[in-house]
């Protein structure tokens, strides 16, 4: 029988220890934003040390709504010249001007479609005419329309998703690595999701890609590390964006949902001091509570969930419709 004084002591800290652990990212992250919010009063430098550390241009995908935006706006405030790269040429120039109009930095913008071919990758290349990139986003992804089935999901959204979420992050990761091997600095980051934490029904594909982004991210992190290269896997829980238009409730900002910008204002004080992160500290506790059940039941949660937004978007689309 072991001595119950001695039992105790064990289980006190065995209790401690997961405390620590759940704590310990959120309030690294919240750390981090506290620092990077008070730097201009008391760390002038860190203002400036983002194009210091990296080089200072940075290119984010996906940069025209959402997440990429908010990253690219938050990157500019910090002093970085920004590489803009989406689909719609309008919308690049206003993200553009209103970069310009907000901070004095220098932009580019570069119209392409990840989801076309692999070609996509060359042709960001060609545009930049050797310039250097320091940070790399890759921040572009593609969801379904709203929870479906396998078999409801159209046989072109299932490629570009694909080609989007695995594609694109594995050729821009290649075509930019070696020149930040080179130089013997640089930052990328692969945003990838929550979702990654188990398989997903009805997001099966999409899940399954983002796994494929964590996996990809940390053996990459493992090649190139050693070369000077920072590389960042960011999987948040959900934000408010346009990719969650089909349910209320997680397009809607709150604790756990921030909108883009609050997002984004979290994740980049994170860079180049945490190489994991949900990016944001409320996404941290859910992600430690998430990891905690056995796989069957996060599968089963995760699918109950996507049931309930998927009724939401038929509801929706519904009163639509009979209008
Ligand atoms: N929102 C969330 O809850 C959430 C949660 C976890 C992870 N994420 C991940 O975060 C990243 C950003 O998500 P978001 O919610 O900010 O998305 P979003 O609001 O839908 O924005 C997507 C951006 O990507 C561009 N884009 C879409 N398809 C493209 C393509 N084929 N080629 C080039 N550009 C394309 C869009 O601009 P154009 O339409 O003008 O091309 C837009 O700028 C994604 O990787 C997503 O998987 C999001």
């Amino acid at each position: 029988m072991p001595d119950p004084q001695v039992l105790t002591l064990v289980l006190a800290w065995i209790g401690a220890l997961v405390v620590f652990c759940f704590l310990l990212e959120p309030f690294l992250s919240l750390l981090q934003v506290c620092r990077s919010l008070l730097a201009p009063w008391f760390l002038p430098h860190e203002e400036t040390s983002l194009p210091k550390k990296f080089g200072s241009w940075a290119l984010i995908t996906g940069s025209t709504d959402g997440i990429g935006k908010a990253y690219a706006l938050e990157l500019a405030k910090r002093g970085m010249n920004i590489v803009l790269v989406s689909r719609n040429i309008n919308k690049l120039r206003d993200a553009q001007r209103e970069i310009e109009s907000k901070y004095s930095v220098k932009t580019k913008a570069i119209q392409v479609d990840f989801s076309v071919d692999k070609d996509a990758t060359q042709i960001v290349k060609k545009e930049l005419q050797d310039l250097p990139i320091g940070i790399l986003v890759n921040n572009v992804g593609k969801q379904y329309e709203y929870p479906m089935y396998l078999g409801e999901v159209p046989e072109k959204e299932l490629w570009d998703i694909i080609n989007v979420n695995v594609g694109a992050v594995t050729l821009m990761c290649r075509a930019f690595i070696e020149d930040m091997k080179q130089r013997g600095r640089g930052a990328i980051v692969n945003v990838s999701s929550g979702s990654e934490i188990q398989p997903l029904p009805l997001m099966t594909v999409y899940a399954a890609t983002k796994t494929y982004v964590r996996n990809f991210t940390l053996a990459l992190r493992s090649e190139y590390a050693p070369h000077g290269i920072t590389i960042q896997h960011l999987a948040p829980m959900f934000v408010a964006t346009k990719m969650n238009h089909f349910s209320e409730k997680i397009n809607r900002k709150s604790l756990f949902v921030p909108d883009a910008e609050s997002y984004a204002r979290y994740a980049v004080a994170t860079l180049g001091k945490m190489d994991n992160s949900t990016g944001y500290w409320t996404h941290g506790l859910q992600t430690f509570l998430c990891e905690i059940p056995p796989e069957w039941f996060r599968i089963y949660v995760g699918g109950h969930m996507n049931k309930i937004f998927r009724n939401d978007y038929l509801k929706s689309s519904h009163r639509i419709k009979s209008r």
